[in-house]
């Protein structure tokens, strides 16, 4: 193996620059060269690529988002093009396996999340040499314990949590902080316990407004006038109503989740009297640079993934079991989410506490 290639793919997260270092460093002592992909897999269609070298890389640990940039919309299998003033769509796998061909690409590591990992899977398909690594804040894709990027959004919406509990007792308010996730409650859950939530309301738990009121009333019996909830994007009430801020019909996405705290906010203030608030943590979760964990997480990934290159262990993806890497296989990975199970220790853990889940 004399020359492999990185990617990163889907919404970007922190620690991903710290995979890409891990990479670089790992193939460069094994004496291989490692192509960077720019923009996901956009760049593999279009052929822009460059070498990376030891000046690309100084000083990326700590940095938030790529430095080879990324798309969620590019799907090479389904490429947008311009044909006769016309928006086409075409099937660039080919163009793809050529181009990696053309600059004697023998590998590829793609690092992203379900979507990103799903196309991987379907080039791998294809007969082309490939390793992924697990990316998301969402903590959602199975058959690993954890993706990098995601103890940092928890210790951001912990800290938010933290700031709005001060603010929450000198008002006596019921403040709601929104988080990400998508259809996975784990930033919700993780985060509410670690920052002492009343309520954490996650979509694989439907919420009942009752459940909620009972939870703020019964701190207000014992003198407790201020309540704090932590709610997941992709909350829904019993009767299966998730809220939706955009649909977007040119996206692999087509559902913009957003929009359940201030729901809640407004609904609670009608049938209680108490001032609420919501804020929406959004893009800040995914800013920035990664925590400690996340940088040894993505650094372990990124040496991994190499090595299974290196063992010729394709069409797998590195994972986290009981806190050792290992191999899974890529189309393991790609289809149903990893979820948070109702049975899950965290939730045991949050009933005995107290916490209300809503339901
Ligand atoms: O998958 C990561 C994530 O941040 C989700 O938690 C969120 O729903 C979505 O991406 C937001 O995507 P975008 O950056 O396209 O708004």
């Amino acid at each position: 193996m004399k020359t492999i290639a990185v990617l990163t793919g889907g919404g970007d997260c922190p620690g991903l620059n710290a995979v890409i270092r891990a990479v670089y460093k790992t193939a460069h002592s094994a004496g291989i060269a490692v192509y960077g992909v720019k923009n996901g897999f956009k760049g593999l269609v279009e052929d822009d690529l460059s070498l990376l070298d030891s000046e690309n890389v100084s000083g990326i640990l700590p940095r938030g988002g790529t430095i080879l940039g990324t798309t969620n919309r590019d799907n090479p299998f389904r490429y947008q093009c311009i044909e006769h003033g016309k928006i086409v769509y075409k099937d660039m796998s080919q163009q793809i396996l050529f181009n990696l061909k053309q600059r004697d690409i023998e590998a590829l590591i793609v690092i992203g999340g379900d979507g990103t990992l799903k196309i991987a899977s379907e080039i791998a398909d294809l007969g082309f040499p490939i390793v992924g690594v697990p990316k998301t804040i969402d903590n959602d894709l199975p058959k690993t314990e954890r993706t990098f990027g995601f103890d940092t959004a928890v210790s951001i919406a912990t800290e938010a949590l933290d700031r709005l509990h001060t603010t929450a007792e000198s008002h006596h308010r019921v403040m709601i902080l929104e988080v990400m996730g998508r259809y996975a409650g784990w930033i919700a859950l993780h985060s509410g316990i670690a920052g002492g939530a009343d309520c954490i309301l996650i979509p694989e738990i439907s919420f009942k407004w009752d459940s909620i009121i009972d939870k703020i009333k019964l701190r207000q019996q014992k003198g407790t006038l201020f309540s704090v909830i932590v709610v997941a994007e992709g909350a829904k009430t019993i009767n299966g109503e998730l809220s939706v801020a955009k649909i977007v019909n040119n996206s692999p996405e087509k559902i913009r989740l957003g929009g359940i705290g201030n729901k809640i906010a407004h609904e609670l203030e009608n049938l209680l009297a108490v001032e609420c608030r919501s804020t929406v943590l959004g893009h800040l979760q995914r800013g920035g640079s990664p925590t400690a964990f996340d940088r040894v997480l993505a650094t372990r990934y990124g040496e991994a993934a190499v090595n299974a290159i290196i063992n010729k262990k394709f069409k797998t993806m590195v994972a986290l079991q009981n806190n050792e890497i290992v191999l899974v296989n890529l189309i393991d990975v790609v289809g149903a989410p990893y979820l948070v199970s109702v049975t899950h220790d965290l939730i045991k853990t949050g009933r005995s506490l107290g916490i209300s889940f809503g339901d």
